[in-house]
């Protein structure tokens, strides 16, 4: 009975150890500091530009997904992993759009606040390729919506969230993989070109869910959510036409009528014109 005791109390020990040092380590990463550099960009105030940065919110950086249809921020409750708060990104009480510039560009091209520490689950690692022209103009375009008084709570790490940070921080936190040293184009040219379709499968994320090198496999969403696929060329998108590949990114149909699981944010893309859905075909039948 006693030795029964002892390697009961040894096995507390044991989880009690490992559960501090998981809480330290995912401390460790949620409380680092990153070195960065604000880089302040202009805010425009002509109607193209709010043009262009309505569409882009709505198309391709789908800012909606995590921070609420009126832009006033929404919880992603994702049990023991964690409760993910888009905060309010409106100019209402409680919002950001208001905000110092330097603050908001810090948030969307490198995902940190203004401390250096990491922000959580924002996908920053798509955002950082944003030009500054097209920042601007999404920046104007959330200035322009109508304002939201709500105050988010914040978001916090479950005890699973926790043990994912601590044993890959990348995993929730888009600082680790971007590239603070990056200098961001001062504006691109929408056209029809693979230089664009790489650019919008950049910031559109694209290449984050399915990896820069296009070939997917990670395993991103909710329990049960596939893997991402294989879009490069071993992939089967490349067997699709130009037509297919646009019904599929607006319809979440494959031309073989399987669905596309909506983890993918096809709804998003839908509104994506001919010319871009074009643009990101002609960069997938340009990767290797
Ligand atoms: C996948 C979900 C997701 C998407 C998509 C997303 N965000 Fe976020 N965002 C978050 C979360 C979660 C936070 C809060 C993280 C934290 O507090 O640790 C956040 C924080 C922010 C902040 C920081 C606010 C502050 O307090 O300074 C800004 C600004 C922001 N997001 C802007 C945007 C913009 C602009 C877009 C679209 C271009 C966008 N986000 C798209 C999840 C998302
Ligand atoms: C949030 C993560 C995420 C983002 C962002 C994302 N995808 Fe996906 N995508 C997935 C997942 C997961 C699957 C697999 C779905 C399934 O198996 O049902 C997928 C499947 C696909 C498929 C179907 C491929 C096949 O062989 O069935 C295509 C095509 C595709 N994505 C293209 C894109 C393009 C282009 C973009 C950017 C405009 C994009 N995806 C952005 C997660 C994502």
């Amino acid at each position: 009975m006693k030795t029964l005791g002892k390697v009961l109390l040894g096995i507390v020990g044991l989880v009690v150890l490992a559960v501090g040092v998981l809480f330290a380590l995912s401390s460790r990463a949620v409380g680092k500091k990153y070195e960065v550099t604000a880089r302040p960009v202009a805010v425009p105030t002509d109607s193209a530009s709010l043009a262009r940065g309505a569409h882009l919110v709505e198309a391709v950086v789908a800012c909606r997904d995590c921070h609420g249809e009126n832009l006033g921020g929404g919880a992603l409750a994702m049990g023991p992993v964690g409760t993910f708060v888009g905060p309010n990104l409106t100019s209402g009480k409680g919002g950001v759009a208001g905000a110092e510039i330097e603050r908001l560009e810090l948030a969307i091209r490198h995902g940190v606040r203004p401390d250096g520490t990491p922000l959580l689950f924002m996908p920053a690692e798509a955002y950082t390729y944003l030009s500054d022209a097209d920042l601007g103009a999404v920046i104007a375009y959330l200035r322009s919506q109508p304002a939201v008084d709500t105050t988010q709570p914040a978001t916090t790490l479950g005890p699973v969230g926790r043990l994912i940070v601590a044993r890959d921080a990348k995993a929730f936190i888009a600082a680790e993989v971007v590239d603070h040293g990056a200098t961001p184009p001062a504006s691109v040219t929408p056209e029809r070109s693979v230089a664009y379709g790489q650019y919008l499968a950049n910031i559109g994320g694209c290449t984050s869910c399915h990896q820069a090198s296009l070939k997917g496999g990670l395993e991103l969403g909710p329990p049960g959510t596939p893997k991402t696929a294989d879009i490069s060329a071993t992939g089967r998108v490349r067997q699709w036409s130009e037509e297919q590949f646009r019904e599929a990114m607006r319809t979440g149909v494959r031309p073989d009528q399987t669905t596309i699981n909506p983890f993918m944010p096809w709804r998003a893309y839908r509104h994506m014109t001919d010319d871009e859905l074009g643009a990101i075909y002609d960069f997938l039948k340009s990767a290797s």
